[in-house]
């Protein structure tokens, strides 16, 4: 299969290198344009590191493309993926992965004649140093439709051969909300007080995060997603001690002067939660402090 993948961060290039070993055609498209190569380095242990050489940026490849994966932050979805899309075949299925919710709603009108998909994924990667990236947790991969008028396609058989398990989810909001309460907590959490994951689980933040939860779940309840307190909890505090050692995202993006995704993930549940004039006070605090946080660097 012609597979284009847009974005070269951690899961990009997994996933570059996955589908380039199941044996497809991968191009990359990167920010810097004029870049006609991309290497990346598969990170094994340090005797079994594996070099894979994608084309990159080669426009003239969009016409034959079959699917386009869009592996950038929901920051930079409407930027990184407008200017392909006069170029596809509107046959080319366009899924998108990235943390957060509201990004492909932006481009919406851009996008209407494509099959659209939305993907949530638990593997995790991880960029040691550019060009290189290690597979350091093995998670799975859920996959569904944008608009409800899309079929499940037979590109779910070939995500799955090349990086399993991938599933199909018929009803890809709940998963896609699940990831986002997970997403509230923790990012915003670990990015104000610098700190890994695991570190939630100290009895200090222990009211903030019933809290944040309460208020998560109410907003989730009034789109129809079905969820309380208990299983929300139990669902964080698992993320909290499974990923206990990684540092989120969000604190990433902050020790490196990054744009965070604040925006589309606690700022799309206030969103959300004005839509069904329910108060969100905790969740509140939490965006205003990562807000102010990023107007102390230049965003790079
Ligand atoms: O954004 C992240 O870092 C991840 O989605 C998660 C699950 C919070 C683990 O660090």
């Amino acid at each position: 299969m012609n597979i284009g993948i847009v974005g070269l961060g951690a899961i990009g290039s997994l996933w570059a290198v996955k589908l380039h070993q199941a044996g497809h055609q991968v191009c990359v498209f990167t920010r810097n344009t004029h870049q006609q190569t991309a290497q990346v380095t598969l990170d094994m242990d340090s005797n079994n590191d594996s070099v894979y050489t994608f084309p990159t940026n080669q426009h003239d490849s969009l016409a034959q493309c079959e699917c386009l994966l869009v592996t950038v932050k929901s920051t930079q979805v409407t930027q990184a993926i407008s200017p392909f899309l006069p170029f596809l075949p509107t046959t080319t299925s366009i899924i998108f992965i990235h943390n957060g919710m509201g990004a492909v709603d932006n481009l919406q009108s851009q996008l209407a004649n494509f099959p659209v998909y939305l993907a949530t994924t638990t593997q995790a990667a991880f960029r040691p140093k550019p060009n290189h990236v290690q597979h350091t947790g093995l998670g799975g991969t859920l996959i569904g439709p944008y608009s409800s008028n899309i079929r499940k396609s037979n590109i779910i058989k070939v995500l799955n051969n090349a990086l399993a398990p991938v599933h199909w989810q018929e009803n890809i909001q709940t998963a896609l909300w699940n990831k986002l309460a997970i997403n509230c907590v923790i990012n915003p959490l670990t990015a104000i007080h610098q700190c890994k994951n695991g570190e939630l689980a100290q009895p200090t933040f222990t009211p903030t995060l019933n809290l944040l939860i309460q208020e998560i779940v109410q907003v989730m309840n009034a789109v129809s997603i079905t969820t309380s307190t208990s299983q929300l909890t139990k669902v964080i505090n698992n993320v909290i001690i499974t990923t206990a050692n990684n540092y989120s995202s969000m604190q990433q993006d902050v020790v490196h002067h990054r744009a965070t995704e604040i925006d589309y993930i606690t700022g799309y549940l206030i969103r959300t939660a004005k839509l069904h004039d329910i108060d969100i006070p905790m969740n509140h605090q939490l965006f205003s402090q990562i807000k102010h946080l990023e107007t102390k660097y230049p965003i790079q």
